[in-house]
């Protein structure tokens, strides 16, 4: 069990196949079996960070506050696109409580944006570009400060517009407005001949807006130097990408520094690498010699710290009178911001539903707007909507039930990769959905609900990647007590990692939970764990934490048998007491074993096994929605929501349910009012706070939501059977409301947010 090798590894992580070498079990533990009777994993159970958070004593980067603290506040650029010609500081400096201002003028040229650009860069690419950055005695003065730099910017023409800035007459934000010059495309099959054996070819656009991720929490930092060595606490997705981020920018070794996580309000893709901020408060301390904390304010955040890239999709399918999909194109384009994330949104449409004919083509376009970044399922959610809007149609056009339709053009296999998958129950999602939603009894033909409140029922499909994969460690130290500490190099973003990582642990070696402490978000102390990002976490750690301890049962067996002197095979492990099983007089506790080794604690690190080779690992799911319309004031209301999906295997009923209810609910926010809104004469963001930018608040959410999961392991994968849920939580929620307002009023929406005006101005012009 303990033997390693090292092989090449290649799993999804939101956006692109990551390739690495990973260390991995050479023989992986044997996955607790489907329909397993577990007694801890699986079950409901309270989250061991619960009291914290309730209490109000968890501490979050913000609440961290260091002797002679000082405080820093960055100035950004007013304008969209500009060249800075001089900056001057002396009237800030001057200003009382001001300990240091840095600005291009005094700070190396640190590479920033995969070297697209630089940490302060004297051409200004999008409003709230950094152009200095000043640490005060107090937040409040370091405010002040920034009001006193003189700053004389050139202006340059600017473009906000995705399509506009593919045209040639547009201004250049880099060499080309077209990230990497050219688009994605993937095809198969032979389109001209899908479309010649079509009976109905329907061609529609659909668009989505840019959506920026407006975490509870705000990026924060604070900073401290010890001599050459930087600790660092940080409200981030991934610590180890932090740390490498931070000590390539400032030239230092890894291993002088720290990156400390702790408890989180959330990241949804904007919080995966070391930000600017960051590495700004760590010269700023560096050069005042005391500690620096930088958070970022709600503004600060809507413009600078990432956004979902908005999308045009023109899609094209074919289909037979009798359902058969024959052929199907996507073409979209997106806005990625100054700089990338990609704004590709076909994924899904290469792979749901079978079609042996399909083309995509996607462009990623350069504005003059804040940096894109991976958002709750990059890609797949605009992508979601446009598809499963135009399946619909085409299950209209032809006379069928939409839902039967889908199971038409089910598909078997992975057709992208040609493998089969390790799991797929999107059929038991669509049945037991269906069911729930009242499917068959309740949807009525579209746009027939009589009066002016007008109900209709929608449903869409998802896939998501989600299965992780190696390398990902995990540290198991049991003391002589009993008790067990598990030290895991990844974090928790508030989905209850801390809780499923001791349940992993207690379902091995039997021991309470309560006596399980399990430390995260420490790049000090821990193995190199993964970032958490792609729905990868659960699928990656779990095992990793499951291999740890079934080493270190083990290891207490052998224990065991030398002091009992019973040979190991003759040995049983229950409730963490080891007997022999010919004679029960001879038995010993854990900590009795602990306790006659002088280590005080034992220590095992797992590894989480390699994925199986010929295997296409995915998530799948069907969310149905009901809604309500109102044809006067054209709000839309959400009565009931219906999640149905095979993720593997649960580990906490508790913890998922909030990962669908907020999946769900971010959903609604994406389909209904969540929306940046830019200003095409000045190019400025004029929703950057929580009154313009409309996130859901509990008045919006649905009267009822319902999870089912229709999957109970998924044993090729690993030794927990587990596959990722934050993003599939999300996905199919816009396209199933999109649907069901169709189904209501009898009209397509074809763009999000599907606010009041556009649904009266759908109805009657
Ligand atoms: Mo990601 S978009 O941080 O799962």
């Amino acid at each position: 069990m303990s033997s390693r090798k090292i092989i090449k590894s290649k799993y999804f992580f939101e956006e692109d196949f990551v390739e690495s070498l990973a260390e991995v079990p050479v023989e992986k533990t044997e996955a607790w079996a489907s329909g397993a009777e577990l007694k801890v994993v699986g079950k409901p159970t309270q989250r061991k960070d619960g009291y914290d958070k309730v209490s109000g004593s968890a501490q979050y980067t913000f609440d961290i506050s260091l002797p002679k603290m000082a405080f820093a506040k960055t100035l950004r650029s007013p304008h969209p696109h500009a060249r800075i010609l001089n900056i001057d500081v002396s009237k800030a400096k001057k200003l009382p409580g001001v300990l240091e201002i840095i600005t291009h003028q005094n700070t190396p040229k640190i590479p920033w944006y995969f070297g697209m650009s630089f940490l302060f860069d004297t051409t200004l690419r999008f409003e709230g570009d950094e152009v200095a950055c000043v640490a005060a005695e107090s937040e409040h003065i370091a405010e002040q400060a920034l009001q006193l730099i003189r700053v004389e910017y050139e202006e340059l023409p600017f473009t906000i517009e995705a399509g506009q800035a593919m045209s040639e007459a547009a201004p250049k934000i880099h060499d080309t407005n077209i990230l990497r010059g050219r688009p994605d495309t993937y095809e198969r099959g032979d389109i001209e001949k899908g479309f010649a054996e079509a009976d109905v070819v329907l061609e529609e656009t659909f668009t989505t807006q840019t959506a920026v991720h407006n975490t509870t929490e705000p990026h924060c930092s604070v900073v401290n130097w010890d001599g050459d060595r930087l600790t660092v606490w940080d409200s981030t997705q991934g610590i180890f990408s932090v740390r490498d981020g931070i000590a390539d920018s400032l030239g230092i070794p890894a291993s002088h520094v720290r990156v400390i996580k702790k408890y989180m309000g959330g990241g949804f893709g904007s919080k995966l690498a070391a930000g600017k901020y960051t590495v700004m408060a760590a010269l700023l301390a560096k050069k005042i010699g005391r500690p620096v904390k930088i958070a970022l304010d709600r503004k600060e955040m809507n413009l600078a710290v990432g956004n979902r890239p908005d999308s045009v999709q023109k899609l094209k399918i074919g289909a037979k009178k009798d359902g058969t999909l024959t052929a199907m194109v996507h073409e979209s384009y997106g806005a990625s911001g100054a700089y990338p994330s990609g704004a590709a949104c076909s994924w899904p449409f290469r792979t749901i539903y079978q079609c042996p004919n399909l083309n995509t083509i996607d462009y990623s376009v350069y504005i003059n707007a804040g940096p894109g970044r991976p958002m709750r399922a990059p890609g797949h959610v605009q992508g979601t909507f446009g598809m499963d809007s135009i399946i619909d149609d085409m299950a209209e056009k032809i006379g069928m039930d939409p839902l039967e339709f889908r199971l038409k053009n089910y598909a078997e296999i992975d057709q992208v990769g040609n493998a089969p998958y390790t799991s797929k129950r999107l059929h038991e999602c669509y049945q037991q959905g269906a069911a729930a939603i009242g499917w068959y009894q309740k949807r009525r033909p579209a746009g027939s609900s009589p009066g002016k409140i007008k109900k209709g029922i929608g449903m869409a499909s998802q896939i998501w990647w989600g299965g992780g994969g190696p390398p990902a460690y995990a540290t198991l130290k049991l003391n002589r007590d009993g008790s067990a500490t598990v030290i895991a190099g990844t974090q928790d973003l508030g989905t209850g990692t801390y809780t499923f990582i001791a349940q992993v642990a207690a379902e091995v070696l039997e021991i309470p939970l309560d006596n399980i402490n399990v430390i995260l978000g420490d790049t000090g102390v821990a193995p190199y764990g993964p970032s958490s990002g792609g729905s990868t976490t659960a699928p990656s750690i779990s095992p990793a934490v499951r291999d740890a301890a079934e080493q270190m049962k083990t290891k207490l067996i052998s224990g065991a048998a030398a002091i009992l002197e019973v040979p190991e095979r003759e040995l049983s492990y229950r409730n963490a007491v080891i007997s022999a099983i010919t004679d029960s007089e001879k038995k010993l506790g854990i900590s009795d074993v602990v306790r006659q080794m002088r280590e005080r604690v034992l220590v095992t690190t797992g590894l989480r096994n390699a994925n199986p080779e010929g295997y296409t690992i995915n998530s799948f799911g069907a969310q149905f929605a009901e809604v309500e319309v109102d044809i006067d004031t054209g709000k839309i209301r959400l009565l009931k929501v219906v999640a149905a999906h095979d993720v593997g295997r649960i580990l906490n009923p508790l913890t998922s349910d909030n990962q669908f209810h907020g999946g769900i609910i971010q959903g609604i926010g994406f389909a209904l009012m969540e929306e940046r809104i830019m200003d095409p004469m000045t190019g400025k963001t004029l929703t950057t706070n929580l009154h313009n930018y409309k996130v859901p608040t509990v008045m919006d959410t649905p009267t009822e939501i319902e999870v089912i999961i229709v999957s109970d392991s998924d044993p090729l994968i690993s030794n927990t059977g587990v596959k990722g849920i934050g993003e599939p939580a999300h996905i199919p929620t816009a396209a199933a409301i999109a649907n069901a307002v169709y189904n209501a009023i009898g009209v397509r929406m074809k763009s999000l947010p599907m606010t009041p005006d556009k649904i009266l101005h759908a109805l009657f012009g």
